[in-house]
């Protein structure tokens, strides 16, 4: 009998066109996402699915509905902003894997016709972006002076000034691969090379062996560096404290009994990842996880139920690398634990550095408040240009359920309450795709 309450997925988003962030700001250019990238994404909610939702398996969730999405059992939350469209596709990609077109999705008429939803009853799961104009929940890095400041002082330290001085061969040997692009630490030529040697075969033809590799290793070192922090609650990390808060509601969500969320879907980009395992000293156990998780990579939290006289409620973490890691999902512990940590654990140990309010991030950044009105204008260009580029229509309605959902979870749960301008109760807009 499996003991999986529900579970908290992290997702990175699938392959997708060349994508360039200024190396100071993070501020992120266009792309797009490719068959590749989405049908690796499918492939994921293939294996969620069989993982979560189907019987026999030893982590099924068996209250939640397989067949039909429940849509009150399931919240799916994408990041817009930077990467935004390919965060959108490959939420999209992994729900129809998660939740294939069933046969079942149909309605009996009063006049007796049965109708089918289209593509053999493809299934509406309804998803949230998330806004950086409004909401700075999943992308917190961005417009945030202070983090600029840790930028700019990890560029300036010993370390990343030796490893500059080391790579400096390498960045000479790459000069013909890259045209003209800049070949400094600071540039992250590795997106670049991995595109051409994904999607251009006289380039994979071309390029001599293990450069790849050494791009890859030095990307992973800056990226390290940038989304990391010496302390959990500082700037470096402002990527994962976001998101822990979500972790942390969506805890309290799942954990109470009368809310009938028990799948959360988060579907973001790679920044989180690294300063999640920092933040949650993951990274000391697991020194391999400082560095860019693969597209498609993802990080299973299960709510799971001890065994009796235990009554406790307990956390299992699972990453894996992409949907084709080798060592498929493996087990890691956050807080230097080898066994399930209790949710009560977590927690305490976990919300210190959480950040759960727009007011909350805006103090951490140093946002002053003439800045933060220009910050929403270019985020705001962003999202026209995201849902121009991304799709074709969305359906708005407003979330008023979160307006009403409080803290009711379990007496031993206690999240700090939110400021009115929050990051999770703020009115906003829900978008969903038809097609
Ligand atoms: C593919 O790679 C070749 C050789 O490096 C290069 O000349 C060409 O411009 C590339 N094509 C595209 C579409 O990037
Ligand atoms: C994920 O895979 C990539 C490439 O296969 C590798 O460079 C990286 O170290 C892996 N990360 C982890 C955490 O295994």
């Amino acid at each position: 009998m499996s003991t999986v309450l529900g579970v908290i997925v992290i997702a990175r988003n699938g392959d997708r066109r060349e994508f360039n962030q200024d190396p100071k700001t993070y501020a992120p250019s266009l792309t797009d996402s490719t068959a590749l990238g989405v049908s690796d994404l499918h492939g994921l909610g293939k294996q969620l699915r069989s993982t979560y939702l189907t019987p026999g398996s030893a982590s099924y969730i068996s209250s939640l509905s397989s067949d039909i999405a429940d849509t009150q059992q399931i919240k799916v939350r994408a990041k817009a902003g930077g990467e935004g469209s390919v965060v959108f596709d490959s939420a999209i990609a992994l729900l129809q894997g998660l939740f294939p077109p069933n046969s079942k999705n149909k309605i009996t008429l009063a006049n007796g016709e049965v109708v089918s939803a289209p593509l053999g009853g493809y299934q509406y799961v309804p998803l949230e972006t998330v806004e950086p104009g409004n909401d700075r929940s999943m992308e917190s890095w961005t417009d945030c002076p202070a983090f600029q400041k840790h930028v700019a002082a990890f560029h300036d330290s010993d370390a990343f000034k030796a490893k500059a001085k080391d790579a400096a061969p390498f960045f000479q040997d790459i000069k013909d691969y890259v045209f003209g692009r800049p070949t400094t630490l600071e540039n992250i030529i590795y997106d670049f090379m991995n595109t051409q040697l994904t999607y251009n075969q006289t380039y994979a033809y071309r390029l001599p062996p293990t450069l790849i590799d050494q791009a890859r290793a030095l990307a992973d070192f800056h990226e390290d560096g940038v989304f990391s922090d010496a302390e959990a609650n500082g700037v470096g990390n402002v990527a994962g404290r976001t998101l822990l808060h979500t972790i942390l509601s969506s805890l309290e969500r799942i954990t109470f009994n009368d809310d009938p969320l028990q799948f959360m879907l988060v579907q973001t980009t790679y920044q989180p990842f690294i300063s999640l395992f920092h933040q949650t000293e993951i990274t000391k156990d697991h020194p391999e996880l400082k560095a860019i998780p693969n597209f498609g990579a993802a990080l299973a939290i299960e709510l799971r139920r001890g065994s009796p006289p235990d009554l406790r409620d307990f956390l299992r973490f699972k990453f894996k690398n992409g949907t084709a890691d080798p060592q498929d999902w493996r087990l890691i512990y956050p807080f230097g634990g080898h066994a399930d940590i209790p949710l009560t654990e977590f927690i305490y140990r976990a919300e210190g550095s959480a950040i759960t309010s727009n007011k909350q991030w805006a103090q951490v950044c140093g946002v002053k408040p003439g800045f933060s009105a220009a910050a929403r204008q270019v985020a705001g260009q962003n999202a026209v240009q995201f849902s121009l580029g991304a799709m074709g229509f969305f359906v708005l309605f407003v979330a008023a359920i979160f307006l009403t959902r409080k803290v009711r979870a379990k007496k031993y749960i206690h999240l700090p309450e939110d400021d009115v301008e929050t990051v999770q109760t703020a009115p906003r807009m829900e978008k969903g795709r038809l097609l």
